[in-house]
């Protein structure tokens, strides 16, 4: 193996930066740069993939799968619904393939075209997880394909949503800003109230190096029993010990797990310079206790309610979306 931990990449993403389009080589190089990422999956992969009948879903440039055919697996199943990426993932398997007699792989484009026998599959892995747990429709996908085989190993099976506070110096620097900056971008709205207060609505955000944060689990989305309601309210409240008068910011991120081992994770402890695929998401900490991550599981992203003005017009739309 080579020496590729040793790269470090830059956060900002200046190269390959990844805009969604999954038919682009370069959103495949994105998630191959996020090494916590891959080897996350990896480990579970070589933990649970020997001789065993694997289909993976979202395959992208086929990378979990390959890997599981690297680590013993006797039937590997690829569900990529960009067509584009088919011949990348047959050339994949086969520059890295030196797999038995008698060891299989298939591609496909949607799971219709997957063997319909329940529990014909023994492992299903799926980077489905997207920077709000819900990635579009296809964690929902990827849940249905779950329940069919309810004997299998899934990787991952479960994501844990958490909550922590904390003090963001730049937050902080952001409000001082403003309140010196020579236009009035603060009371657009009335006094005190502005789309331009940092962070008092939703934000994507990248928290690192926070490794005494405390950790609130507040949901978790079971894979296996994936909801088969539309909306689902993942409700949560700051009214615990943690919440310092000092911190001054709200992070919302997730892990994931197979069984006791977890995978992958977009939290605040991550070092400095990690180079992550996932973004957090955070708001300023402005004292409501009770708030909402509000998401169509069908469609994916997420949105924040603040439940004590969950009702208000002057809320409705407000807050950011988030995939
Ligand atoms: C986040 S990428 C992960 C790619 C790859 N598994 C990896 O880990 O690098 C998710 C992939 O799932 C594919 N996908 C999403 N929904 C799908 C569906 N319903 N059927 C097949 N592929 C799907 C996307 O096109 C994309 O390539």
């Amino acid at each position: 193996m080579s020496n590729y931990r040793n790269d470090i990449f830059d956060n900002r993403g200046s190269f390959s930066e990844f805009d969604g389009v999954y038919s682009d080589v370069d959103a495949h190089l994105n998630m191959l740069k996020d090494q916590d990422r891959c080897e996350g999956f990896f480990k579970a992969i070589k933990k649970y993939c020997k001789d065993k009948v694997v289909c993976d879903f979202g395959a992208g440039s086929g990378l979990l799968g390959v890997y599981a055919l690297m680590s013993g697996a006797k039937e590997v199943w690829f569900v990529e619904r960009e067509v584009t990426l088919h011949p990348l993932i047959k050339r994949l398997c086969e520059t890295n393939g030196d797999f038995d007699e008698g060891v299989e792989f298939h591609i496909c484009v949607n799971s219709s075209q997957i063997p319909d026998e329940r529990n014909y599959f023994d492992v299903i892995i799926s980077e489905t997880i997207g920077d709000s747990g819900v990635e579009c429709d296809f964690t929902y996908e990827y849940g249905k394909i779950a329940r069919k085989h309810p004997n299998s190993i899934c990787i991952p099976d479960r994501i844990e949503y958490y909550w922590t506070s904390i003090y963001e110096e730049e937050v902080q620097k952001e409000m001082d800003y403003l309140k010196d900056f020579p236009v009035n971008y603060l009371d657009i709205e009335g006094k005190g109230k502005s789309p331009f207060l940092p962070f008092i609505y939703m934000r994507g955000c990248k928290v690192r190096d926070k490794v005494d944060s405390i950790e609130n689990k507040f949901h978790t989305l079971d894979i296996k029993n994936y909801p088969h309601d539309t909306y689902v309210d993942m409700k949560f409240n700051l009214n615990n010990d943690s919440l310092k008068d000092e911190h001054n910011f709200i992070v919302l991120y997730w892990r994931c797990f197979t069984e006791d081992l977890e995978i992958v994770n977009n939290a605040p402890q991550k070092p400095l310079g990690t180079f992550c695929n996932w973004i957090q998401f955070g708001f300023y900490n402005e004292g409501h206790k009770d708030y909402s991550l509000y998401t169509n599981i069908k469609e994916g992203g997420v949105n924040l309610m603040k439940l004590t003005d969950e009702n208000s017009p002057k809320n409705q739309g407000r807050n950011e979306r988030f995939e």
